[in-house]
């Protein structure tokens, strides 16, 4: 009898939580490849930056088909063969709705035909024979909802192409609509949504989403916690060349704008003050920030972007400071943000 599979994957001290009401349990950070793995980094470096990730104890990734027009997924996915990991021990995910940069009427959105033959195409450049999530990167307006949950549940259910779905930047309301007509017609509901969330930007993820934690343990993969590196510290004094500011120039030359504003300079004295917190932890800026977001219990994966594998390293002894982080401690980084999202009036009534 041949003995087991060999097993890959160390944890270290990694923490997994379970992708909202699923079974499936992902590392708590996690990478993506969002304007870096294909984009701005191609080749050895994409690989060296998985590799690293891997061994600090992530089991996540995360791409879409509209990265780098699909590049993303190319570089990723070659990345994933050579580094040859038993595929039971990682979790991937892709995103479809943006298409790869094409323009006809079909090759974009969530009709049943895009979301099976996008996916399919983004499995073909990941060289994978199915993703563990597939997400609907937006809403589309322009598809019947109850035609939107077919598709994932057709990509699901009949194709085996993906084991849960989820949504990226839906309103809670749509979500709602999306779980229901999945009940109704004995279709597939979605799991998890993947939303911007940093400590600058709180609104949808700490209010409107409260009721989908509670009524459906929706998780979350949550994107942008360092604020595109804003909360790294690295903006403090201007835009450093090999920044992604920079160097993604056309995405981000608002972002550029806005650190001269007196918003955005008022951010650049928090994330000094926050320096100072995180300093006394024993860390930095960068760790403290991405900690902030895993402490928050309806986070199931705060998704870190590297652009070199030392960031990576660095990133993840955010899980050291999260132990740190007591109430009288989040309470000191809250009078500093002063941006606590007043959550939905409850009119003296509670459960
Ligand atoms: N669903 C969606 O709509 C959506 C949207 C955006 C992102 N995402 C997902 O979320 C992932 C993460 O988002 P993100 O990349 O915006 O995350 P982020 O953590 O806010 O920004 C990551 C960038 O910050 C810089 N950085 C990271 N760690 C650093 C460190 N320790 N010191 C200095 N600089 C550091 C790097 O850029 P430079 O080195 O270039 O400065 C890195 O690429 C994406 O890859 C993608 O998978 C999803």
């Amino acid at each position: 009898m041949a003995g087991p599979v060999e097993s890959k994957f160390s944890p270290k001290d990694m923490e997994f939580r379970n992708l909202g009401p699923s079974g499936l349990k992902v590392s708590v950070l996690s990478l993506g490849g969002w304007l870096t793995y294909g984009g701005t980094q191609k080749g050895s470096i994409v690989k060296d930056c998985m590799q690293a990730a891997w061994d600090h104890g992530i089991n996540f990734f995360d791409t879409a088909e509209t990265y780098a027009n699909g590049q993303s997924e190319i570089e990723m996915g070659q990345a994933l063969k050579e580094l040859a990991w038993p595929r039971d021990e990682y979790v991937l995910s892709t995103k479809i709705f943006f298409g790869t940069g094409r323009k006809e009427p079909n090759t974009r959105g969530l009709s049943k035909k895009h979301v099976v033959e996008g996916l399919k195409s983004s499995l073909a450049r990941l060289q994978q024979p199915y993703v563990d999530i597939v997400l609907a990167h937006r809403i589309d307006v322009a598809t019947p909802m109850k035609e939107i949950v077919e598709g994932f549940t057709q990509v699901i259910r009949n194709l085996n192409l993906a084991y849960y779905w989820g949504t990226s930047e839906w309103s809670a309301a749509q979500i709602m609509e999306a779980t229901q007509i999945a009940e109704k017609y004995n279709l597939i509901a979605p799991i998890a949504e993947q939303p911007q969330y940093n400590a600058f930007h709180r609104q949808r993820f700490e209010v409107e989403y409260a009721p989908l934690y509670e009524k459906f343990q929706y998780g979350t993969t949550i994107w942008s916690p360092l604020a595109s590196g804003l909360l790294t510290g690295k903006y403090n004094d201007g835009v450093p060349e090999d920044s992604r500011f920079a160097t993604n120039s056309a995405v981000f030359s608002d972002s550029v704008k806005q650190l001269q504003t007196e918003e955005g300079k008022a951010k650049i004295e928090k994330v000094k003050k926050l320096t100072t917190i995180a300093e006394k932890l024993g860390g930095n800026a960068s760790q403290l920030a991405l900690a902030w977001c895993a402490k928050n219990p309806n986070v199931s994966t705060v998704i870190l972007g590297a652009t070199k594998v030392e960031q990576i390293v660095d990133n993840c002894k955010a899980l050291t400071l999260l132990p740190k982080l007591t109430p009288e401690l989040m309470e000191e980084i809250e009078k500093i943000l002063d941006n606590k999202p007043a959550p939905t009036p409850s009119y003296g009534r509670s459960r």
